[in-house]
């Protein structure tokens, strides 16, 4: 089962966990009331995967690639690394199925707190479109992971703050709705 819990204040380097004292961990169920999906899936079998094929069917995740993010294997690391980091909201759903590696989404909870959700091989995640998130490799420095997109993938990162555009205003009536 995934791993997610509150993040400490200190900023120092970003791939170490992070984890508050004393510990507060996240379940799954404080994640869905954030608009977050989760799933566990066999990523060995992820090229002939009926689990993986019903999720892509029932939520439309019609296209995807998959990516490797480490030193050696992606062009301009280091500002890429920097930018995923970076505070940031899209308007669509971010989709990220980890084949192999590891490494940590943080995302913002209904009161701005950071919450780490620590992904390695199988796990599956789905970040609604307007919430406040980034994205560090871990220690291992080095993910694989398959991208999805509902039709054509928009990549474009807004950064905070963004609390203009329409998708940001959803998000925030989804949360109140759940509180
Ligand atoms: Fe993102």
């Amino acid at each position: 089962m995934v791993q997610a819990w509150y993040m400490d204040a200190s900023a120092d380097d970003p791939r170490r966990p992070h984890r508050a004292e004393p510990a507060r961990p996240v379940g799954l169920e404080q994640l869905r009331r954030l608009g977050v999906l989760y799933w566990k899936l066999d990523a060995d079998k992820y090229e002939n995967d009926p689990e993986l094929e019903k999720i892509r069917k029932e939520r439309n995740y019609s296209w995807m690639d998959i990516v490797t993010i480490s030193r050696e294997k992606l062009p301009d690391y280091e500002e890429k690394i920097k930018m995923f980091y970076t505070e940031h909201l899209h308007l669509d759903e971010e989709i990220r199925y980890v084949l192999d590696g590891s490494g940590y989404f943080d995302v913002r909870d209904a009161e701005d707190r950071w919450i780490r959700i620590a992904m390695e091989k199988g796990d599956m995640i789905t970040l609604p479109a307007g919430i406040y998130h980034r994205f560090t490799l871990d220690k291992q420095n080095y993910v694989k992971a398959m991208r999805l997109f509902v039709g054509e993938p928009v990549w474009t990162a807004h950064n905070r703050p963004a609390d203009h555009v329409e998708a940001r205003g959803q998000y925030l009536t989804f949360l109140a709705q759940r509180a």
